[in-house]
Formats: C-alpha cells, structure tokens, sequence
C-alpha cells in the first residue's frame, strides 16, 4: 500500500507485531457500508465513473458476504480490516479499486467504521438492558406483596417491600439506559472527509455520505474528527458503570442465595453444583458478573492511559483502542441475557423472608417518630428507644415485648396502643408513603408504571 518509498521488505515480526486485523476484522460490514457511500461520493465528483462505481460496490457486497460466510482469506500481512477489504477488491476487480481510497485516509476510515459499530452497539446494549430491567419487574410482580429487610452496613435496617428493592435497580439501570443513548448521540458524527488530518483536495460531498450512513451530521474540525477517541471512552465509561450495578445486583443476589439469608431460589438451570461437595448449589452467574467488572473498569482505565499522553493527531497508538471496547461490549452483552433470563426464573421465598422482616428490631425508628408526634425532639426520641433496645437486649426479649410499664417510664407517649400499633409490619408499611417510599400503595403505583413503560 505504501511500497512507493521503501526498498526493503517489512520484518516479519513487524508485521505480526502490528498488524489489528485479528481484532478489527470485526467492523467488515462498517467498513464496506462506509467505503460504498464513499464511493458513491467520489463517483459524484467525477473522480470514479458510474461503471467503476458499480465494480467496486458489487465487488465490496461479494466480500462482505464471504467474510459473513468465514470463507474470506484474511491476510495479517495486510494490517487491518481496511487493507485486506481493499487490497482483496483491487486483486478482482483491478483498477477500479485502486482508485477508491482517492480523498481519504485510513485515519478518516477507521474513525468512521469505530464510530458506526459503536453506535450499533449502543442500540443493541439498550435493548439488552430493557429487558433485564422488565425481568426485575417481573420477579417483583410475581412476589408484589413480599416483604424483606432492607440493609444499610448489611445490618437489617428498616422493612422494606422486595418489589421495592428489585425496582431500586430498575432506575439504575434506566439511567445507564440514559448514559449509552448520550453516548450514542455524541458519536453519530460523520468523520470521513476529514482525510489523514486536513481534509482533501479533491472536494466530496460530506453530507450526502453522512445521510447515506445514516448519521445525523458531520464533524466540523479534521484534526479533532481523526485525533480523538472520547466516544469510545465515554462508552467504556459508561459500561463500567453499568457493570458496578450488575456487580451490586450479584452481590445481592449471591448473599440472599446464601444458607445464611436464605430468600432467594435460584433454578438449577442457573446455578452449578461442586466436583466434592454433593450439597453444593452455586450462584456462579452472579459471581462470574462481580468478577468480570473486573475488565470493564480495566478497559476504561486501558483507553484512558493510551488516549492520555498523545500530541494531536493520529498515533499508532490509537489502534490500540478497539479491542478492550470489543471485550466491554461483548461482556456486557452476554452478561445482561443471562441475567435476564436468570431472573426470569428465579423465585423469593416468602415466609422466610418475611419472618427476616418481621424482627421489630427494623421498627425501632418508627417508634421514635411516634415520640416525635408526640412532641419529643428526634435526638432525644433517637436516645429513648436506643435505651429500650439495650434493655430488650440485655433482658433477652424482643423490642416490641417489653413490659408497657417500661415504655411509659420512657415516654407517656408510649401507650400499650401506640406500641401495638408502631409495631405492626403492615401498617408500619402502610406509613411510608411519601412519594420514592416503599409502602405498598407506592410499590404497585411503580410497578404498573415500569410494567407499562417497558412494554
Ligand atoms: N490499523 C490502524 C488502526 O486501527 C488503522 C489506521 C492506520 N493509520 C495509519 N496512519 N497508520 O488504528
């Protein structure tokens, strides 16, 4: 491609050591969709005539679908997915191909291919996401009335519908929804055109191949169109979030799976027995998605450093930028399905979990508040049942058995009515209905809304 200049032969090992085609063969469909518009555009300006123009795109669909088929011969002689596409073109149908690469640069191509899979990606992610997300609805909606400990420290802390909890996760995940879409709009850009670094002499219409491509305008600065990757950073960046959510998820996932907890049953499809111990069921789905948020943080952090010390514009450093965005976006895509499914199948055990939730320990707060209606300010409130939880304790009884001469030595507030009524778990969840809170008016309200939102 560049023998002009050189008397000598590559090395081998130089072209093994640089060569990308093993990674970015990938982008074959975006690479060819880019290179007809291309052509078309140059076929407009008068540089390819309409016959050239038929050559290539006929010769380019029977390549895409050899590669599609696996029968094409890739070459690691030939650097990249670019090379091979075009120097196999050039071999069949001779100098037609040869003229393609007028007006652009492997720097303009390859921002152009990057851009486009990512951008597919995005939208392929999203759709994964939506439907993990109506799986966590789902597992809520079949156990809508079920209750569990919430936890602040993995202390139990106050009750809390399971319909709620599984929801928390629902917004998280429609926020990194959010983050993907963003991400996806700032990168439907059209950088072809912007040459290695200075655009081209030879003048083609930027728009009409972006409209052909399907991006919604075109780069405006062709140093910056060929220098930068932050499209791909921000992508990396926001899986690495999403995977902390999944991680978190698992985490849960994996203690209420626990002998300890208790509340979740997971399908036997989807958890794997142990080669010694004959009573082993584990949640290795959960667990294998903590462990490989492992590589999407390190892939964030890999794009980053190689982006971060590079003059403006193109480095060959820069080639080194797919394939970590292959592995997050592979990784993600897998994880999500089988969480989806996972989920879909897996089911709370109720009792035990309400039995967990009903510990009037989860209601000492509630009491306090009823000392605060009654006039006691919430630090004083705070201090009184922090007395009458010690006493409980030291006295081996549970919070809501203490004798009702000892709450009302700790406040007249505290009735034998008021003390009933506090502990009660239904109505304690009744209580809490400030909009964002679990009580179950609330939860059905949130359900029904993400049920009919996600469709
Ligand atoms: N294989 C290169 C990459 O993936 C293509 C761009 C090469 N450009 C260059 N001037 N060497 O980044």
């Amino acid at each position: 491609m560049w023998k002009g200049r050189f008397k000598h032969e590559a090395s081998e090992l130089l072209k093994t050591y640089t060569q990308s085609v093993t990674v970015d063969w990938r982008m074959f469909r975006q690479d060819i969709r880019g290179s007809i518009a291309h052509a078309r555009a140059l076929a407009k300006a008068g540089i390819l005539t309409e016959e050239e123009f038929g050559r290539i795109e006929s010769g380019l669909k029977a390549i895409e679908s050899e590669i599609a088929s696996g029968t094409f011969p890739f070459s690691d002689d030939l650097e990249d997915v670019h090379m091979n596409i075009e120097a196999e073109l050039t071999r069949r149908i001779g100098a037609a191909g040869a003229k393609l690469h007028a007006a652009r640069s492997r720097n303009d191509q390859v921002a152009l291919d990057f851009r486009i899979y990512l951008i597919e990606a995005c939208g392929e992610i999203g759709g994964e996401i939506r439907s993990l997300q109506r799986s966590l609805a789902g597992l809520g909606s079949r156990h809508a009335q079920a209750v569990i400990p919430g936890y602040t420290h993995l202390q139990r802390a106050q009750p809390v519908l399971f319909a709620h909890h599984l929801l928390a996760y629902v917004e998280m995940l429609d926020r990194d929804f959010g983050r993907i879409h963003d991400c996806a709009v700032r990168t439907d850009s059209m950088p072809l055109g912007s040459g290695a670094i200075a655009g081209s002499t030879l003048i083609l219409d930027r728009e009409a191949i972006a409209a052909e491509l399907g991006f919604s305008r075109v780069t405006t600065n062709s140093m910056d169109a060929v220098a930068d990757r932050d499209f791909a950073c921000e992508l990396l960046s926001a899986l690495a979030i999403l995977g902390m959510h999944i991680s978190r998820l698992s985490e849960d996932i994996i203690l209420w799976a626990s002998a300890e907890f208790g509340y979740l049953e997971l399908s036997d499809r989807h958890t794997t027995g142990s080669s010694l111990m004959p009573q082993k069921k584990n949640p290795d789905i959960a667990e294998l998605a903590r462990g490989k948020t492992g590589r999407l943080f390190g892939n964030l952090i890999a794009l980053l450093t190689t982006m971060k010390g590079l003059p403006l514009t193109y480095n060959r450093d820069m080639q080194e930028d797919k394939e970590g965005v292959f592995d997050s976006i592979d990784t993600v895509l897998a994880t999500l399905a089988i969480f989806s499914e996972m989920i879909d199948a897996a089911s709370l055990r109720e009792e035990r979990a309400r039995s967990a939730a009903s510990d009037p320990l989860l209601l000492a707060t509630d009491l306090a508040d009823r000392l605060v209606e009654g006039g006691v300010p919430f630090r004083q409130a705070h201090e009184i049942v922090g007395k009458l939880v010690a006493r409980a304790q030291e006295s081996g009884v549970p919070l809501n058995r203490l004798a009702p001469a000892e709450f009302l030595a700790a406040s007249d507030v505290l009735t034998p009515e008021v003390v009933a009524a506090t502990f009660d778990l239904e109505s304690a969840l009744k209580a809490r209905r400030a909009i964002g809170a679990p009580s179950p008016d609330n939860v059905a309200s949130e359900l029904a809304r993400w049920t009919s939102q996600l469709g």
